[in-house]
């Protein structure tokens, strides 16, 4: 999910660049950002049973806010609990050594914005991107891997000139929609939320949140916000530092205006893994048929593309051909091979993990049972389990247009 990402929003795209940018920034980002000011939740503890809350999460009706690990209604007041992990720089531990890890990575592409476009000679409008690690020390992480202390984001800082803002938000939005239908989200479970004014930050002159329908609930995979000039703007005031855009031909200098897709890895696989789950009849060994569990990754996005069968692993020929046909797809993509047990079993497993393809040799791929078949193999589709016969030298190709 994040090559293809990456591919999209990166390689297939003349107008966006892709950076790695540092985790341990210097304090002063995080000063400027405004993270160490605000980046906070309400926390309220209940006093029943002491369970540590987010205030702004609480169930109850009427205004009357209830704890909902025991239920009680003595809880206190919200106070803010900033998310940052703290951590020290060098051999000292005080303030003056004091940083954080990074709660998203969006504070590296800004601090970093000149040097990209510098080195870059891009014309804007134009992006930079970035997939990795950020870390929230989250008061209460939970749905498996929905909410997490450390987790990836995939973010797009696509600057402009302030008059383009808008309209680019719009267009980052339907962009984003594309990416979500292109690896097997339809559209049917997802939701565009514009975020009203009184929830967007201050900041932002217009946000939409992308969410999708979670077995919990609807809930949000990205957001896609029009953050103005503030970032870039913050970090000119915090570092003296000119981080601005001179237009060559019509001589402006100007603090160019960015739009931001992002969008979190961890929740958009949890959100894959819901989608794909499905439940149906399949025969097993005997013909006798039974329930199979199978996930419909879309092939692009299928960790294991295909995998490779020898039908028996003590026919020599047949383990041999089959080395053959791994060797020949795996600088492609990621290829299984499995030759033990029985064959309806060895599809089972892959179904159970989305593999989109099994390859099975069998004693026609070795010519033993004429020559037609000779240097053929069986081509099994994991969602219509319908199996095809596929020469040798033409099943790379094959395999490549439908999983890329
Ligand atoms: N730079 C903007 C920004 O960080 P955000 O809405 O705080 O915005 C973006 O985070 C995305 O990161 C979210 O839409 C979500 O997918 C993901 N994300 C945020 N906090 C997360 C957490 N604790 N666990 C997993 N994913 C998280």
């Amino acid at each position: 999910m994040k090559d293809y990402w990456w591919r999209v929003m990166v390689h297939e795209r003349d107008d966006v660049v892709g950076l790695d940018g540092a985790i341990l920034m210097n304090r002063a980002v995080w000063k400027a950002s405004g993270h160490e000011e605000t980046f906070s939740d309400p926390m309220i503890d209940c006093r029943t049973c002491k369970a540590r809350l987010r205030g702004d999460q609480l169930p109850g009706k009427n205004g009357v806010k209830r704890c909902p690990n025991c239920g009680g209604k003595d809880l206190t007041e919200p106070r803010p609990f900033n998310l940052m992990f703290k951590t020290y720089v060098g051999a000292t531990e005080d303030e003056s050594s004091l940083t954080y890890l990074r709660p998203e990575t969006a504070q590296a592409i800004f601090v970093q914005f000149k040097n990209v476009l510098d080195v870059s000679r891009k014309k804007l409008p134009f992006g930079i991107a970035q997939i990795g690690k950020a870390f929230r020390n989250e008061i209460n992480p939970r749905n498996f891997t929905f909410r997490s202390r450390e987790f990836e984001q995939m973010e797009l800082e696509y600057f402009c000139r302030p008059e383009q803002g808008m309209e680019l938000l719009e267009y980052w939005k339907e962009e984003r929609l594309k990416f979500y239908e292109n690896i097997g989200i339809g559209r049917g479970k997802l939701h565009v939320k514009e975020v009203p004014d009184a929830e967007r930050a201050f900041y932002s002159k217009g946000t939409y949140d992308i969410e999708y329908e979670f077995p919990f609930g609807l809930q949000e995979l990205e957001g896609v916000a029009y953050r103005t000039d503030f970032d870039l703007t913050q970090h000119i005031k915090a570092s003296g530092k000119p981080l601005d855009y001179f237009n060559d031909e019509t001589k402006e200098r100007f603090v160019p205006h960015v739009v931001e897709p992002s969008a979190g890895v961890d929740r958009t696989v949890l959100a894959l893994i819901c989608d794909a789950y499905a439940e149906d009849e399949a025969p097993d060994d005997k013909g006798k048929m039974e329930t199979r569990i199978v996930l419909r990754f879309h092939p692009r996005i299928a960790p294991i593309k295909v995998a490779v069968f020898p039908l028996l692993k003590n026919k020599e020929a047949l383990v041999a051909k089959g080395r053959e046909v791994q060797r020949l797809l795996r600088p492609h993509m990621n290829v299984f091979y499995d030759e033990g047990g029985a064959i309806g079993r060895r599809y089972r497993r892959q179904d159970e993990i989305g593999t989109p393809f099994g390859v099975t040799i069998d004693f026609e791929t070795l010519g033993e049972k004429g020559d037609v078949l000779r240097d053929t193999v069986t081509l099994r589709d994991r969602d219509s389990m319908k199996q095809e016969r596929v020469k040798i030298s033409e099943l790379l190709q094959l395999l490549l247009t439908r999983v890329t």
